[in-house]
């Protein structure tokens, strides 16, 4: 855990200019009235107005604040470095009603909650232990809490974990190191091709986040559909850009995607604590 605190610490994420401001009407989909109404079918009840940002980083607390005004949030993160940044984005951008904490989302004392949203948007696969992390975040939500997850996929992944093993292989652990690696690289090897073609290179928080982190896993679909059953979590629907609306088909499409080696994208899911875990089962 030291090593992926001590990651972001040198290389807060994202790394956005201060100055980016968004509108309200580009983070309707993080208002969490509006998906406590969509999917539990009733409005949000007043002991559920609390969101956790595990794992916020430098940036994510301000779109959740401008989404969510009527909401108390806590912006929880290891790094002090990106709790620094996302506190000085949100006092820019005059949102207030956040309170902001160095800590490790395991220890069960830190932002114990309970919480009627959760998001811990690719911050599991960073844990040594993901399940551990799914559980700790289950336990802070309240009946019928809401949680949202991004996790790398293994088919969508594999190029880049290649080239990131590779790179830890040879030593290097800063961004001037490794442009120094990509010069000497033959032109067009598969490694400076995955250097160059990363989404995000073309910025340092997106290399050293691509290529030096310490501590990554990835997810088969079969494997993503364990740790959701270990998880007694209900899928509600997963959200990433080009996922069906039906769970069972998008499992399915997923499937096919994996085994045709084309899919491309990493899963985001929408889960619930409601003690229900039959909508899991992977047909
Ligand atoms: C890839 S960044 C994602 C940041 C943010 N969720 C976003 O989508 O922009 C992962 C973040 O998780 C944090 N993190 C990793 N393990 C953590 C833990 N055990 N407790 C709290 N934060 C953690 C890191 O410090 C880092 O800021």
């Amino acid at each position: 855990m030291d090593a992926v605190r001590r990651h972001y610490e040198d290389h807060p994420y994202p790394r956005y200019p201060l100055v980016a401001s968004l509108r309200r009407q580009d983070v309707t989909h993080l208002k969490l009235d509006a998906l406590w109404r969509r999917h539990n079918g009733s409005e949000l009840p007043q002991g559920s107005r609390r969101i956790l940002i595990a794992g916020c980083g430098s940036f994510a607390p301000y779109p959740f604040s401008l989404a969510n005004p009527g909401c108390r949030i806590t912006a929880l993160d290891l790094s002090a470095a990106n709790i620094k940044r996302a506190r000085l984005h949100c006092v820019l951008h005059l949102r207030f009603n956040l309170n902001f904490i160095v800590g490790d989302l395991l220890d069960p004392a830190v932002a114990s909650g309970p919480f009627g949203l959760i998001d811990a948007y690719g911050v599991l696969h960073h844990l040594p232990d993901p399940l551990a992390g799914l559980l700790a975040l289950k336990q802070r939500l309240t009946k019928n809490g809401l949680l949202r997850i991004m996790l790398y996929s293994h088919t969508a992944r594999r190029g880049t974990e290649a080239a990131r093993r590779a790179v830890r292989r040879l030593g290097i652990t800063d961004i001037a190191a490794l442009e120094a690696l990509y010069e000497r690289l033959p032109h067009g090897s598969r490694l400076a091709r995955r250097l160059a073609e990363t989404p995000e290179g073309n910025s340092d928080h997106g290399l050293a986040d691509a290529f030096l982190h310490p501590q990554v896993t990835t997810y088969r679909v079969a494997e993503l559909a364990e740790l959701l059953a270990a998880s007694g979590l209900e899928l509600l629907a997963f959200c990433h850009p080009s996922a069906l609306s039906d769970p069972t088909q998008e499992w399915q499409r997923l499937t096919t995607l994996e085994a045709n080696g084309t899919l491309d994208e990493n899963y985001v899911l929408l889960l619930r604590n409601s003690g229900n875990t039959r909508q899991n089962q992977h047909k």
